[in-house]
């Protein structure tokens, strides 16, 4: 069997690019649409969006040797973006995930797939989402944890719920309780409910202590999960 992980990239991608760098890549690998409105790059968070909308194309490009600027993205109506032309025989999967200056693309040959990061910070609502959206045994799991531990399990919960809710075009508004996942150190779904978890894989992705991140990718015949490091994005095509 071909190893899932040789049809998988992750690539990490550092939001904190020069006003320079974004002047220049966005005119070289933006579509018209794209490029950003005067004043917009003054914004850090506009900027980072920015920053992560050419690392998009970048990605792409790398994957299908074509220029970022040929790439024509569109987005279905959940907002997740798709390549056209769409070739159903050779389809090329993607998703992005941000937050904070951290950005992750994942690309996948095999099948649909979804990626989520996040920072780790203590949420004052942590413990009522777990009570009234996570499933009965990722609740107990979760809360039978204390302090820095609770904190981690809960996005680790979150990241490997939402990576898979991203991979089916589905958002955050679809029953969270619908997708079990452990929430310890080890990447697993534990049930999924309209579909087959042997269907699925999913990684953690290792980001250090501050920030937690899972993909799910959907590959026929595969079984389990595990750790699936980045690379960084080379960003040299853009500038
Ligand atoms: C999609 C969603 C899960 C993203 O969550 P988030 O933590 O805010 O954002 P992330 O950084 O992880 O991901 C954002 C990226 O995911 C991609 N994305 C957007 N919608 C998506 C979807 N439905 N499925 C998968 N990926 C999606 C985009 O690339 C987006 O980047 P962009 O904002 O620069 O375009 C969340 O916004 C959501 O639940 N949206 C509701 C979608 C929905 O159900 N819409 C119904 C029609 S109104």
């Amino acid at each position: 069997m071909q190893s899932v992980k040789s049809d998988l990239r992750l690539w990490e991608i550092d939001l904190d690019q020069s006003p320079e760098w974004i002047e220049a890549a966005s005119a070289r690998v933006l579509a018209a649409d794209e490029r950003p409105r005067p004043g917009e790059a003054e914004d850090q968070v506009r900027r980072r969006r920015l920053v992560a909308r050419i690392a998009l194309r970048i990605a792409l490009s790398r994957a299908l040797d074509r220029a970022p600027g040929e790439l024509r993205l569109r987005r279905d109506g959940s907002g997740k973006p798709w390549l056209e032309p769409h070739d159903p025989r050779a389809p090329l999967h993607f998703n992005l995930s941000r937050t904070g200056d951290c950005c992750l693309i994942a690309v996948a040959r095999g099948g649909p797939v979804g990626v989520d990061v996040e920072h780790v910070v203590p949420l004052p609502e942590a413990d009522d989402i777990v009570r009234t959206r996570f499933a009965a045994e990722e609740a107990r799991a979760i809360l039978a944890r204390e302090g820095a531990d609770r904190v981690r399990a809960f996005f680790n919960c979150w990241t490997r719920k939402e990576a898979y809710l991203k991979a089916r075009g589905l958002g955050l508004m679809a029953p969270l309780d619908h997708v079990v996942v452990t929430v310890g150190d080890e990447p697993g779904f534990v049930s999924l409910h309209d579909d087959d978890p042997r269907a699925w894989r999913l990684f953690a992705v290792p980001l250090g202590p501050d920030r937690a991140g899972a993909v799910a990718v959907r590959c026929a015949g595969s079984r389990g999960g595990g750790m699936l490091r980045p690379e960084a994005l080379p960003l040299d095509r853009g500038g």
